[in-house]
């Protein structure tokens, strides 16, 4: 009998990460889910279990401290084979470089970009081994402009976006497809929404519920599309963008985005 292939799924304790790992169970496959220690990831495994009958792992570490993160892959891979890894756990913020702390600008550019760099470096030679595997990743429709007040969440994101396109090139002809999915706002969790809101009718542009987004990547994905940006809002608001000259797009933006300032969290 082969070994039971496991998708694996970073930042699945809240948010799209969650709404994966119900998505992926309700396909009946099987999950390994991560985030950090001391949430409800034991909780959530334990529902899946029972309500779809497959096998839910659970690792609780920083994916953001490099060595932790190469010690439990190395743990992951030596017991679970994986022919599917979606790197949704990020994190940002909304807050002039002034009064951004360098520990959170640290903090996007670990986990956002390195972390995710390297646990796919990590996962690649595991994915070869299977005659079809996905790297899905969850970059945003920021990605695609500068943006004042939120400056090194979207150049992770567009770090992203670049990333794994080159890499969707450099891997066609093997049997490993890589998609990234572009999502525009979303209400996650309720300092998100008050973020979202805060920015009035034009915030909510392209809104989206969670588990539509998480049904629209997945599909995207498994269809091997490189690029999904989910919504037929966001995709229009994604071509108009691209007509109008960088400084106006980024005037535009920005202007928006800095109304979400006194909503943002500790930084
Ligand atoms: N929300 C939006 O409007 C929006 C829009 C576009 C793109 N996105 C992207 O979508 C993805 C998911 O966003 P979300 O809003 O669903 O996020 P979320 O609700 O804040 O969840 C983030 C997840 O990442 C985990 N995580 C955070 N730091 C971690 C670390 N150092 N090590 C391990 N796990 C860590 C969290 O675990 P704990 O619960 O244990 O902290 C949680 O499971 C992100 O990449 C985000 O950039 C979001």
């Amino acid at each position: 009998m082969s070994t039971p292939a496991y998708t694996l799924i970073t930042g699945a304790s809240s948010g799209l990460g969650k709404e994966f790992a119900i998505q992926c169970a309700r396909k009946g496959m099987n999950i390994i889910l991560i985030a950090l220690p001391g949430g409800n990831l034991s909780s959530i495994a334990h529902n899946l279990e029972l309500e779809y009958q497959v096998s839910v792992k659970v690792f609780e570490f920083d994916l953001s401290d490099s060595e932790i993160l190469k010690q439990q892959l190395h743990i992951i891979t030596e017991q679970y084979a994986i022919n599917f890894l979606i790197n949704n756990a990020g994190v940002g913020g909304t807050s002039s470089i002034t009064h951004t702390s360098l520990k959170r600008i640290d903090d996007i550019i670990m986990l956002n970009v390195r972390s995710t760099v390297l646990l796919t470096h990590l996962l690649i030679p595991h994915l070869l081994k299977h005659p079809q595997s996905y790297i899905m990743n969850i970059a945003s429709m920021a990605a695609f402009t500068p943006i004042a007040y939120k400056t090194v969440y979207p150049a992770s994101k567009a770090f992203i976006s670049s990333f794994f396109l080159g890499l969707k090139e450099e891997l066609t002809g093997t049997g490993v497809s890589v998609s990234v999915v572009y999502p525009g706002p979303i209400m996650t969790n309720s300092h998100t929404s008050r973020r979202i809101i805060s920015q009035g009718r034009k915030g909510k542009m392209g809104l989206l519920p969670t588990p539509e987004i998480a049904r629209i990547a997945l599909k995207g994905t498994l269809a091997k599309h490189p690029v999904i940006i989910p919504g037929l809002m966001n995709k229009v608001n994604h071509l108009l963008m691209q007509l109008l000259p960088l400084s106006l797009k980024m005037r535009i933006v920005s202007r928006e985005v800095k109304k979400e300032i006194p909503f943002a969290l500790s930084v």
